[in-house]
């Protein structure tokens, strides 16, 4: 058996799965506020999480949730500026930030105005230090196998000191910022998402290759509470 969550969650559909993942979030994100008043919860970016912050912003969780006390971070951005169609913060500010009570103070957005992607590396992990453990962080998986900007064959995956780093993406011929593994592994639970049938490879692959020479970033994923994995049925298909 190869790498495998503590929880795995197999949604019938898409829509059942960001229903479930929503609520499962919600719950959490009041436990953590009842018990210490704050919930400290990394974003994820690309296309997937879309549907799920619009869950989170829809009745009747939009009700439920401690707006107030919930704290926003990145897991990972591209280099380009806030208002950019590439951007993971664009992304999240139309379908979860302005369509809850959110206070501003609250967005931990990754700073993207830096002479280089190191320097705002520099600031993000200046400005979330001495933050301790994330409550959440929320992540996806590409067809590769990485996971935030943790991509095959780079050198953030061997960062174990930074708990945010740049990294230059070959394949996409741009720079992005990314959570690093110390970061994110000291995190309090991981939920990875997935949805749809052009990751059902990936998905195999990853929870089915027993062989040791095959590795994908998201394998580093190893938080210190929980990690679940949120799939649907066509993403589970393989
Ligand atoms: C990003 C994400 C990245 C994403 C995967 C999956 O900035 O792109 O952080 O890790 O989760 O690439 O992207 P999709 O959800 O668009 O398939």
């Amino acid at each position: 058996m190869g790498y495998s969550p503590d929880k795995l969650i197999i949604s019938n559909s898409a829509d059942e799965l960001f229903k479930e993942a929503a609520a499962c979030i919600a719950q959490y994100a009041n436990e953590c506020v009842q018990a210490k008043g704050v919930f400290s919860f990394s974003l994820a970016g690309g296309g997937t999480p879309k549907r799920l912050y619009q869950q989170l912003t829809s009745s009747p969780l939009i009700e439920q949730i401690p707006w107030a006390s919930c704290h926003f971070y990145f897991g990972d951005e591209r280099m380009v500026p806030h208002d950019h169609d590439d951007s993971n913060y664009a992304m999240a500010h139309k379908s979860l930030f302005e369509r809850a009570p959110i206070p501003a103070g609250n967005i931990h957005p990754i700073p993207t105005d830096c002479d280089t992607a190191q320097e705002c590396a520099n600031r993000y992990a200046q400005e979330i230090g001495n933050l301790p453990g994330l409550d959440l962080v929320l992540l996806g998986i590409g067809q590769d196998g990485h996971t935030a900007s943790l991509f095959p064959g780079t050198d953030i995956l061997h960062e174990d000191t930074r708990p945010v780093s740049a990294v230059y993406v070959e394949k996409f011929r741009s720079w992005r910022i990314s959570m690093t593994y110390p970061l994110i592994n000291r995190a309090k639970q991981a939920i990875v998402l997935i949805s749809g049938s052009d990751k059902s490879e990936i998905v195999h692959q990853v929870l089915n290759t027993d062989n040791p020479d095959v590795s994908f970033p998201i394998q580093g994923i190893r938080p210190l509470g929980q990690l679940s994995w949120f799939v649907d049925k066509d993403a589970y298909a393989g």
